[in-house]
This record gives C-alpha cells, sequence and structure tokens, in this order.
C-alpha cells in the first residue's frame, strides 16, 4: 500500500475520487478484521452520518501488538527515552508490550471498567500512558486522555462531559527541571466529579500522594492481581475509539469522536505513506499522547504498522537546547517528526548546540500543528536534514484523526510552507464568503473537505447537534475546516491559519471564547477580548485586553492575578502574554465586539484599522491605542 512515485500518487488519487469504496476496501484489506464489511461507507454530511466499513468486526490492539507477534515479537515497539538523560531508556519489544498491555487491561477490567466505558487518562509521556490507552482500547473502553498541562477544572469538565467512570493517572511528572503533581491536580478535579469510581495511580516521581480508601489504587499492587492474558474486545468498526477534546470558536471544549475501523485504517495508511516508513526504521515523533498527533503518529499509526516508536518524556530544552540531536543520536532515529514551534525555538540557539550532532540517521523529517515559516522550514532542512531528508509538512486536525495534505517523502517535490497536495482520499476545495468553491489555481478561501475519508471525526461526544453546526453548518455538504488556505499555481495549497476564533499557540488549540470566559471569572473584571497576535517561537500569542476598573491596586500585581486564575480555570497553556487594561472594547452597536481592530492593534499595526464608523463608540478605539503605545 506505499505509493513510491509521483505517477502511482496520481493513480491513487484518481481512484480514490472515483472509485473510493474500492480504493478504501483494498487498503482496509492490509488490516486484520475478525468479520469483514458489508459496506464500506455510507454517508451525508447533513445530518452528519458517517459509517465506514459497516459490520467489519475488530480489535485495534490486536492489529496494533498481536498480529505482529508471529514475525516480529523481539522488534521493539516502544523506546522510551526519560526526561533525565542519566537515567536509562527503556526499550518494550512487540512481546512485551503485548504482555503489559493485557496484564493491564485485566486490571481495568478488575476495577470495574467494561466495554462502552469512558476512562479518563492523565498522565505524564511513559510508555504506561501508551498501554494505559491501548489496555482501553483491549476492552473497549472509550479512552479520554487529557494533556498534563490541563488544570483540575478543565479535567472535571472533560471528565464530566464524558461521565468517566475510571481515572489512570501517576503520582507526578517531570518536565525538564520541574516537577508536575499530577495526582492532586486529580485529587482535587474529582471534588466535582460523581462518576469517578476508582483511580489508578502509577508510581513515577514517587512524590508523597493521598490515596483515598476505596477509591484509589496503586498501578504496581494492582498488575500483581492479574495475569497477562487478556482476550481482545471484539469491537463494532463504528464502535467508539476514544474522545479527544479540543477548543472551537465557542464555549466549552468539544468532545471529537473517534471511531474503531475506520479510525485505524486512516491513522495506518497515512503514517506508512506519508513518512515512507520502512521495516526495521526508528520513528520518533515529539509530540504529546495528550494531543491527536501522540495518539495517531506516536500510538496507533506507528504500532499498526509493526514500527518502533519512540516516546521521549522531556522537553526540547532541558538540560540543553541539543537534547533532540542528542535522542536521535543515541536512539539512530530515521525519522523525526515535530512542531514549527519546536523548531523555532531550538533555532534561536544557534550552532552551538549542533556541534556535537551527527544526525546521519535521520531520513524523513516532519512538522506538523501550525504553518512552518520558510526561515524555519530552511532551517530544519539545511542544519538538520543537511539538505537530505524531505520534509514532510502536515496539515491536519483532531477532527480529521490523521493526515489530510501533506507531502509524500521522497515522492511528491515539497516547497517551504506548503503542505503541497492531499493524500488519496481527500478532496479539498476552496470556498469563498458565500459559500462557492473556487475553482482553478492562484486562488485562496476556507478550506473545506467534500467526501468522507476514514479518520474523521463522527460526532461531538454526547451532543450532535453541535458537531453539525460547527463542522457541518457553514457550507452545505461541505466538512469546515476552520482554516483559510491558499492553492497556488501548481495546485499547492498552503495553510494560512485559522479563519474562526481559535488561536494556535505552539500547536496547540486555544478557543478565545475559552480564555475570555476564565479571565472573566477574575473578580473585577467587568469584561474582557481575547485574540491572537505573531510571536516569534510560539506561531502565536495571546493578546488580552481587559476591562478591570479597579486601578487602585498593583497594576503589574493585578496581571499577575488574573493569570494565575486563567492557569486554575483552563491551565498554563492559556496564559495571555499580553494583558492591556482599557476601558472599553470597540463593540458594533449590535453589542459585537469588532476584533478585527483588537487584532489589529495587538499585531501594533495601528495604521490600518478599516472602518470603525459602524462602531457604537468610535473613541473607544483611540484610548485603546493610546494605552497600548504607552506600554
Ligand atoms: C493547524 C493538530 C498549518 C491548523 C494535528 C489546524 C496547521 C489546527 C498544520 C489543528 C500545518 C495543523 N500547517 N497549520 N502543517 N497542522 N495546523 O486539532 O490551523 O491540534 O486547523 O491538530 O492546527 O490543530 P489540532
Amino acid at each position: 500500500m506505499q505509493i513510491n512515485s509521483i505517477e502511482a500518487y496520481e493513480l491513487a488519487y484518481q481512484k480514490s475520487v472515483e472509485k473510493p469504496e474500492q480504493f478504501w476496501g483494498e487498503i482496509a484489506q492490509s488490516f486484520h478484521w475478525r468479520k469483514p464489511w458489508f459496506k464500506v461507507l455510507s454517508w451525508n454530511f447533513r445530518d452528519p452520518e458517517i459509517k465506514w466499513f459497516e459490520g467489519a468486526k475488530l480489535n485495534i490492539t490486536e492489529n496494533c501488538l498481536d498480529r505482529h507477534l508471529a514475525a516480529h515479537a523481539d522488534k521493539a515497539a516502544i523506546i522510551w527515552e526519560p526526561n533525565d538523560p542519566e537515567q536509562d531508556s527503556i526499550t518494550l519489544t512487540y512481546k512485551m508490550l503485548h504482555e503489559r498491555v493485557c496484564r493491564f487491561a485485566n486490571v481495568l477490567k478488575r476495577n470495574g471498567a467494561k466495554k462502552g466505558d469512558r476512562i479518563c487518562i492523565y498522565m505524564p509521556m511513559v510508555p504506561e500512558l501508551a498501554i494505559a490507552v491501548l489496555a482501553c482500547a483491549r476492552i473497549g473502553a472509550v479512552h479520554s486522555v487529557v494533556f498534563g498541562g490541563f488544570s483540575a477544572k478543565s479535567i472535571a469538565d472533560r471528565i464530566n462531559d464524558a461521565a468517566c467512570k475510571l481515572v489512570v493517572t501517576a503520582d507526578g511528572a517531570y518536565r525538564g527541571n520541574k516537577k508536575i503533581e499530577l495526582k492532586e491536580v486529580i485529587d482535587d478535579a474529582l471534588i466535582g466529579c460523581p462518576t469517578v469510581e476508582k483511580v489508578i495511580v502509577l508510581t513515577h516521581t514517587r512524590t508523597p500522594v493521598s490515596m483515598l480508601k476505596g477509591r484509589d489504587v496503586w498501578w504496581e499492587d494492582e498488575v500483581k492481581h492479574v495475569n497477562d492474558v487478556c482476550e481482545a474486545e471484539e469491537m463494532d468498526a463504528e464502535d467508539l475509539l476514544f474522545i479527544l477534546y479540543t477548543s472551537g470558536s465557542t464555549g466549552k471544549p468539544k468532545g471529537v469522536v473517534h471511531t474503531c475501523g475506520g479510525y485505524m485504517v486512516y491513522a495506518g495508511y497515512t503514517f506508512s505513506n506519508v513518512f515512507n516508513y520502512q521495516p526495521g526504521e526508528v520513528y520518533f515523533c515529539t509530540a504529546d499522547i495528550g494531543w491527536i498527533t501522540g495518539h495517531s503518529y506516536i500510538i496507533y499509526g506507528p504500532l499498526s504498522q509493526g514500527a518502533t516508536s519512540v516516546i521521549f518524556e522531556g522537553i526540547p530544552t532541558y538540560p540543553d537546547a541539543s537534547r533532540f540531536w542528542q535522542v536521535v543520536d543515541k536512539h539512530q532515529v530515521n525519522i523525526l517528526y515535530t512542531a514549527p514551534t519546536a523548531i523555532r525555538s531550538l533555532m534561536s540557539y544557534g550552532d552551538e548546540p549542533l556541534k556535537n550532532a551527527g544526525l546521519e540517521s535521520l531520513r524523513v523529517l516532519g512538522s506538523v500543528g501550525e504553518p512552518i515559516n520558510e526561515e524555519a522550514w530552511h532551517w530544519f532542512d539545511e542544519k538538520i536534514g543537511k539538505g537530505n531528508c524531505p520534509i514532510v509538512d502536515t496539515w491536519w486536525q483532531t477532527e480529521t484523526g490523521g493526515i489530510m495534505i501533506s507531502p509524500i517523502a521522497n515522492v511528491t517535490k515539497t516547497k517551504p510552507s506548503y503542505a503541497t497536495l492531499p493524500l488519496p482520499g481527500i478532496q479539498p476545495c476552496l470556498v469563498d464568503e458565500n459559500g462557492q468553491e473556487i475553482i482553478g489555481n492562484g486562488v485562496s478561501g476556507n478550506l473545506c473537505i467534500k467526501f468522507p475519508w476514514p479518520g474523521m471525526l463522527r460526532t461531538t461526544y454526547g451532543d450532535h447537534e453541535r458537531c453539525r453546526q460547527t463542522y457541518f453548518s457553514a457550507y452545505p455538504d461541505m466538512y469546515f475546516t476552520g482554516d483559510g488556505c491558499l492553492r497556488d499555481e501548481d495546485g499547492y495549497y498552503r495553510i494560512t491559519g485559522r479563519v474562526d476564533d481559535v488561536i494556535n499557540v505552539s500547536g496547540h488549540r486555544i478557543g478565545t471564547a475559552e480564555v475570555e470566559n476564565a479571565i472573566n471569572m477574575h473578580a473585577g473584571v467587568v469584561e474582557s477580548a481575547v485574540v491572537g497576535f505573531p510571536h516569534e517561537v510560539k506561531g502565536q500569542g495571546i493578546f488580552a485586553f481587559v476591562i478591570y476598573p479597579e486601578h487602585h491596586a498593583d497594576e503589574e500585581l493585578t496581571r499577575k492575578d488574573i493569570l494565575q486564575t486563567v492557569t486554575r480555570m483552563i491551565g498554563a497553556i492559556a496564559k495571555p502574554d499580553k494583558i492591556l487594561f482599557v476601558s472599553g472594547l470597540p463593540k458594533t452597536r449590535s453589542g459585537k465586539i469588532m476584533r478585527r481592530i483588537l487584532r489589529k492593534i495587538a499585531e501594533g499595526d495601528m495604521t490600518n484599522l478599516g472602518d470603525t464608523s459602524t462602531l457604537l463608540d468610535p473613541a473607544v478605539v483611540t484610548e485603546i491605542i493610546d494605552r497600548a503605545q504607552k506600554k
């Protein structure tokens, strides 16, 4: 199923459009199914209702583990590189991983988990995180992984939205020279989570933790009570595999739902093709498993293809900015998949950290999460790839389940800052504000997808109408991505960024409404408006305009207080980079905040504010500019 030439790509693409069912049906043959499907696809984007591989039965862990045992039991499935470079790394072969997943699956059962139950996972980047994820899938429980940087309140909201029955966590996590008390955060979260019956706690940092009798149990104790035989639960192709929460332009984060069959096929197919993975190669994705990239391209994609996947606990700059390159050399990494924000951050340290880096093992480089600027692209290409490694700039989303628009390594001619061409099976189109498709090349518009693909979201958990509204109502019969995009003369796609109220901070999606809600919770704040602004390392930063009349206090202290409130309500990742106190916000006569103007001010572009005549009180703008310039 690997595409090895541009002609083969074109043929595959054409077939995927003309005969999509045949195309995907053939690809799906390379996976292990307990029972075949009777229909490859039935769909409509109105409701929406999307079913792939209807009637088929499978378990994704049989594809990620069991099927590799006959020939590759002793091949490395996971190589774990700890935060501390002095500590030994750990290799888990497919056989070992299989045993541990089965054993932990039995622990989940022993603690009351059944098929269909939702399980929240809040863990550091350790092998046990992958084990917990796969153990859920093994027994048909639905995992909801929450990134370690979210606050107790965010976790509680996610747990309650999905009515999770179990939580799997650890005492703590290491991140560079910081230690994070995960269990304590969970304890705070669970005060407001009546559905949680059991918490399984892994020992990692051995920080003192409180263990509640009857609710909390130690991972290490539990695994002693069970064996490592666990038959995989037979799942329907459209049964839920996982929920992953992501931010949108309105209100609270939504639980994006992925199902077993289509997601597996799509994650596996795209992994194998985009990175041109060859048997025996070591693949390193630097994302956190708490995000979709980690789900699809640390766990499910690579393991379904029998690959060796590196899990790195630490950060790129600890103990110093050569850490990524040390990990690459130490484990002889062939494929490195990372984010523009990491590249820009490492770039800023100059050549010194590269002094002792060999990097000869590298063959393919990948980028994901946000637009990659040309400077970062060239640095990555020259300094890391030594001009010899294709860079695959992969555009996709939590909702798409896998990579959508991307070069195929060694096949597609790359072009800096372009995600290039749609993968086979993906039918992108650009749409103007009236919902008309824009035909031809050398054009730009809002990016939509016209036809279903196996990895696409099926619903938003517990609220199907929200799914319809968010993705399928803006343009009839199309999935709307929320991204702006241009298609150049060669038909190459370049993603220009979000066109909705989502900010992409270091590749993390943050809804402006969410941050505003958090700021507004702070005592004394009357109102706030949040916009993104260009940030050298993070891609985008968060700029908050805050109406806070009580200026008696120390402004700097108030600023810190507000940051503390945001950290509590969402997590440190949503802290504004800049806060400007103002006495009013630019609003239209109907009361809508004109973010366009605020964006300009946040960018420091005070001259091109556009038409302000529809504002209720244009004087507000003058005042805001004044304050912004004084700062
Ligand atoms: C952005 C991450 C430009 C985009 C996999 C998208 C990108 C959002 C790229 C999804 C890329 C992701 N070039 N922009 N290669 N990849 N994006 O859900 O705005 O965390 O809508 O999924 O990131 O973020 P998410």
